[in-house]
């Protein structure tokens, strides 16, 4: 789920840039007297919705006919699209920014994302060379803050998250020519007491139905075949048009949208999470059959004290509609341990909810200390010594559950979605509807990237799947 991607330097995918703006060799533009070249680099950290929001602020860039370059050192502008999730997020953009640097000569510092919003102004003063500051909710108005530093501008920042018109970024450089994402919503009313989300992105603002559905038909139309819906919390996305859709109709129109074979969508929150959404799914092959539904702690009292706003019972009701599903669906969570006052007790109630829900796979996390929320100042803070000791213990036993599902898998053909090679270790690789990893051989010839395929697993170790191309039309008994 956390990624860091240093951008390419190729535009594939690059959708709504009037024709002949991404240019080559641009020439270099005047800032602070220095001449500084019209090429950008950006590293993303965080979230799917980082992700999504650089290939926004990238194809924006492009538009004005910026060229991506995949190194600093060959970048006149370079973007840091953060995170502050966790406090080593945070850390990772001040490492690189680090002043006496030999390559910050002569280039521009921007810092957008999540540490922006959360830091606003207060980066100047701790990097000085950095010139842009910009939270997700201000990309829209990039255009003109380039300009804005084009002309000399030493300091530019883009803070507001009253913006209405977040969807509407009219360049999206997609980074993958098969699998897109698209925001169905952004910020998050939720006020889990950990949690700096709804400071770094603002309220829950919904996209409409009809504005979503044009995106997906226009990716279709384009070659793409998967696409992930994508908010902090898309169980509570509501239209708000006059059509008025909840989460579960938007999924059931955007998996009938022809041309798309695989509709996914992170993250659910467990308090708004209905059953609709798994008949959907049952009844629509398309819809993925993988939900990712953090529960954070096993112990009701802890996730009161997180304010999560559901109790175990409830998160196992969800879970006990998923297992009776028609197709089995992978279930995946997000774990925090070490919240303040969380007792050894509490603690083994979320070993023994691993052990009743037999997720598929985890995130798992030490609580972290971030600014602004409420369990920053709660008593009972539990030592980082005893923190890594939960968090080992929680790994361990999710490892142990994996290897099990893992190899039960064994002999059952699973779907992929093709997505590159290994060298390394002679291995294709591609993605199953459950979302998991498959290595595999291909005995008859080269798969293309973004192909589907039927492999028959033959292995299973801990994080993957091994397995082998079955010949076309070859006995597909065992599929699920
Ligand atoms: N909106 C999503 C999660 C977004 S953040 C949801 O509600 O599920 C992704 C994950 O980071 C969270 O699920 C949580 O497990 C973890 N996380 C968030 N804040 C954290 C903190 N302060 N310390 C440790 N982990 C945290
Ligand atoms: Fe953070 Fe909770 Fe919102 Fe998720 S639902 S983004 S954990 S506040
Ligand atoms: Fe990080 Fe912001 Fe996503 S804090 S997890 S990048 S919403």
């Amino acid at each position: 789920m956390f990624i860091v991607t240093p951008g390419c330097g190729t535009a594939p995918g690059l959708t709504g840039a009037p024709t002949g703006t991404a240019r080559c060799g641009t020439p270099a533009r005047r800032y602070n007297g220095t001449s500084v070249e019209k090429t950008f680099y950006i590293e993303t950290f965080g979230c799917q919705m980082n992700a999504h929001d650089s290939e926004k602020v990238a194809g924006t860039l492009i538009a004005q006919g910026y060229r991506q370059v995949p190194t600093v050192e060959e970048a006149g502008y370079v973007f840091y699209n953060t995170c502050s999730i966790r406090d080593k997020a945070e850390q990772k953009v001040f490492n690189r920014l680090q002043p006496f640097k030999r390559h910050h000569e002569g280039k521009v510092f921007a810092v957008i994302g999540c540490v922006a919003q959360q830091e606003g102004e207060k980066i100047f003063e701790r990097a000085p060379h950095v010139s842009l500051v910009a939270g997700s909710a201000s990309y829209t108005k990039l255009p003109e803050m380039l300009v804005q530093l084009e002309t000399g501008n030493k300091r530019v920042t883009g803070l507001s998250l009253d913006t209405e018109d977040t969807f509407d970024t009219p360049f999206t450089r997609r980074d993958n020519p098969h699998r897109a994402y698209i925001t169905i919503i952004e910020g998050c009313d939720k006020k889990c007491a950990y949690c700096v989300v709804p400071f770094t992105r603002g309220p829950e603002r919904s996209r409409t139905s009809a504005s979503v559905l044009e995106e997906a038909r226009r990716l279709a139309d384009s070659g793409y075949t998967e696409i992930q819906l994508l908010g902090q919390n898309v169980n509570s996305y509501r239209d708000p048009s006059a059509a008025g859709w909840d989460f579960a109709d938007l999924l059931d129109a955007v998996g009938g949208v022809p041309g798309i074979r695989r509709v996914r969508f992170t993250t659910s929150h467990p308090r708004d999470f209905v059953k609709r959404i798994i008949d959907a799914i049952d009844a629509n092959p398309n819809l993925c059959n993988h939900v990712h539904l953090p529960v954070q702690s096993g112990s009701t009292r802890v996730l009161g004290a997180m304010q999560r706003l559901y109790t175990r019972e409830k998160y196992m009701e969800r879970i006990a509609w998923m297992k009776a599903a028609r197709r089995p669906i992978a279930i995946t969570s997000d774990i925090i341990v070490g919240f303040p006052g969380e007792t050894e007790q509490e603690f083994q109630e979320t070993l023994d909810l691993l052990d009743a829900v037999q997720y598929d796979s985890i995130f798992s996390f030490k609580y972290s200390p971030r600014p602004n929320t409420p369990a920053l100042g709660l008593p009972d803070q539990i030592s980082e010594e005893e923190k890594t000791r939960r968090l080992t213990m929680v790994q361990e036993k999710q490892r142990a559950i994996q290897i099990r599902l893992n190899a039960d898998l064994v002999g059952q053909v699973e779907e992929v979605n093709v997505e590159g090679r290994n060298d390394a270790l002679g291995l294709w690789l591609g993605r199953t509807s459950r979302n998991r990893t498959l290595g595999f051989l291909h005995p008859n010839g080269e798969p293309k990237v973004g192909e589907y395929l039927d492999i028959r697993v033959t292995r299973g170790g801990p994080n993957a799947l091994v397995g082998e191309a079955l010949p076309a039309g070859g006995n597909r008994s065992g599929v699920n």
